[in-house]
């Protein structure tokens, strides 16, 4: 693989959409660019916010023909995991910390038949999945602590991606490096730089008037 990805892939976050339209925003972002559709599920247990759960995955399936990148912030995950994958999820997220078997979590990702993704906290160190990676498709670094968009970049995870990025080229498979929280046309510079080849943007993206421009800022910056 590639050391220097040419081209970076951005995943709008829909917490930051209107929750009103959510099916119109998602069309909206996959028509301006959008690579991946980034789901945020909560359970106000896990993380100290809820947003939305398999039914909303399920129903804006029909809306989007791009991955749906779901990304479970819930708490024990595994009981879950079915659910999402039937509701149309192509990537399913977890945070090691959601269950007490990582390696079984993946398993049961993949035996589903979708891509298995693991993300770390900003205190979770990268040995959490030094010995699943052969399991893993996407790796993602939250660069805020997980619960709530809007919140600022936390750059002392960039030395993270970097110590990721060898780790991920040392397999020489094609696992995805993603960026989650405070990603910015500002932010975007360093966590490219940093060697991520995945950008999730809400704020950045639904808060803007023009998804397209913004999307292609996040990919210049
Ligand atoms: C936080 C979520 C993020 C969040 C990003 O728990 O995982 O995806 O929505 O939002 P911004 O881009 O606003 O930081
Ligand atoms: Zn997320």
């Amino acid at each position: 693989m590639d050391n220097a990805p040419t081209r970076i892939l951005i995943a709008p976050s829909l917490l930051a959409a209107d929750f009103a339209r959510l099916g119109e925003e998602s069309r909206a972002v996959a028509e301006a660019g959008a690579d991946w559709l980034h789901m945020d599920v909560m359970d106000g247990h896990f993380v100290p916010n809820i947003s939305f759960g398999p039914l909303v995955v399920k129903a804006l399936r029909r809306h989007v023909s791009i991955p749906m990148d779901v990304h479970l912030m819930i708490g024990p995950v595994d009981p879950y995991i079915p659910a999402f994958a039937e509701a149309g999820a192509d990537h399913i997220s977890v945070h090691p910390e959601s269950g007490p078997h990582l390696h079984r979590t993946l398993q049961l990702i993949r035996s589903l038949g979708k891509k298995s993704g693991v993300v770390l906290n900003p205190a979770t160190p990268v040995e959490a999945i030094t010995h699943v990676l052969d399991l893993v498709d996407i790796i993602m670094v939250m660069t805020v602590n997980p619960g709530f968009g809007g919140q600022a970049f936390i750059a002392s995870q960039l030395g993270k991606i970097r110590v990721l990025r060898r780790m991920i080229d040392e397999t020489g498979r094609d696992i995805v490096l993603q960026v989650d929280g405070g990603v910015t046309p500002q932010t975007a510079g360093q966590v490219c730089g940093a060697g991520a080849d995945c950008l999730i943007a809400g704020t950045a993206i639904f808060s803007a008037p023009d998804y397209a421009a913004a999307i292609m800022a996040l990919r210049a910056g």
